[in-house]
């Protein structure tokens, strides 16, 4: 037996921000950063709010991998107003920490959120539909990734007009971030036909839209199409979990402090010829993960005739658009000193090899595996 759960109720498009005006009588906890706060879209939220009988606390002091104490000082500040709504709003580190909060309060007799709102400032984790949450011991250098039905927030809140005004590469590297949640769903050991129906449909919207959100930043029919794409993608991990794209990228991001999209990026492409077994596929054996590269190949219009045509064309596509997006193929090209990297090989190698995404890539892998992959993005020193 098989489940699949759709428990987030997504209000999207154009002025879906209205749905907060249903709040009445709320005591509403807004967690978030202070980039939000200075930038008035707080209080833009706020003025849904304001009135009907509302109370509207904020905490703005989450950070980009949000550390424990963060989440303890979070818990803290809801205990004390006694909220009973939570807005989440931010990018996916805003809403990861917000998550956190919301459940450890929860379990610690601290408070309970009725009903949690998470609004979305940048189209790229799809944290709004996850039950998913990283936070980070800054002191060990450790990042904890906490998995609970309880983490999955109950409303997500995509609305356009909050990503008009993200700036080009980060649209990129959340874009891509987003392109590999759905690629890495669709051929992940725990895939289905629900699963694999909304890894479809955002891998060929983020194909059309990405790159015209990318150049036009006010486009906003590609800006909206990009946001539901990066949430779709969410929903689809989110069930069917990732590959070693992720584990790569996890280890790349922690030790040189590159986005997470753009580590991704970096690797992708060859973690689908890897997936793809192409010199196995070459002699005649049969691949599942080559044969729904191709089926997403022939969806987004790239030649398909056999499984080898279909992921060269895929990956050259992929290759096409990180230069677009000016995301480099080496960490080189990024001014790291490839001494670091071959002094950090090893330990990135056996991390990637524990990490939680591993389990479900479709392809066992061994530590030569990653280290080939790894291989081609590190120069060898
Ligand atoms: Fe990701």
């Amino acid at each position: 037996m098989k489940e699949f759960d759709l428990s987030t109720h997504v209000f999207f498009g154009e002025n879906s921000l209205e749905r907060l005006e249903w709040c009445e009588n709320k005591r509403i906890i807004i967690i978030t950063d202070a980039f939000m706060e200075k930038s008035g879209v707080v209080d833009k939220l706020k003025a849904r709010m304001d009135g009907r009988g509302n109370e509207i606390f904020v905490f703005s002091k989450t950070v980009p991998d949000p550390p424990i104490e963060v989440i303890a000082e979070g818990v803290k500040c809801l205990a004390e107003c006694q909220a009973n709504v939570m807005v989440a709003l931010g990018g996916g580190s805003a809403i990861d920490a917000a998550k956190a909060v919301r459940v450890m309060a929860d379990r610690m007799g601290f408070g309970h959120i009725e009903e949690c709102f998470a609004i979305p400032t940048t189209s790229g984790t799809g944290s709004e539909v996850t039950k998913f949450s990283v936070i980070t011991d800054s002191a060990k250098g450790v990042k904890y990734p906490l998995v609970d039905d309880d983490l999955q927030p109950m409303v997500a809140i995509l609305d356009p007009e909050l990503v008009s005004t993200v700036p080009p590469a980060i649209t990129a590297d959340t874009g891509i971030d987003a392109l590999v949640h759905a690629l890495e769903a669709y051929v992940s050991t725990e895939a289905t036909d629900f699963t694999d129906a909304l890894a479809e449909k955002a891998t060929t919207l983020l194909m059309k839209f990405l790159p015209l959100a990318y150049k036009d930043g006010n486009d906003l029919l590609a800006r909206e199409k990009v946001h539901n794409a990066a949430c779709l993608a969410g929903m689809a991990f989110n069930a069917a979990g990732l590959g070693i794209c992720h584990s790569i990228a996890h280890q790349i991001g922690a030790k040189f402090h590159i986005s997470h999209g753009r580590s991704n990026a970096m690797v992708l492409a060859e973690v689908i010829r890897f997936n793809a077994d192409l010199e196995a596929v070459g002699k005649g054996h049969r691949n599942i993960s080559a044969r729904k590269y191709q089926r997403m190949a022939k969806l987004i219009g790239l030649p398909y005739v056999n499984n080898l045509v279909a992921v060269n064309a895929l990956t050259r596509r992929i290759e096409e658009m990180k230069r677009m997006f000016g995301i480099p193929a080496t960490l080189k090209d990024l001014d790291i000193d490839p001494v670091d990297v071959s002094e950090l090989r090893s330990e990135m190698v056996q991390n990637a090899l524990k990490d939680k995404c591993t389990q479900t890539n479709p392809r066992p892998v061994s530590e030569e595996d990653i280290a080939k992959i790894l291989n081609k993005i590190t120069p060898l020193v």
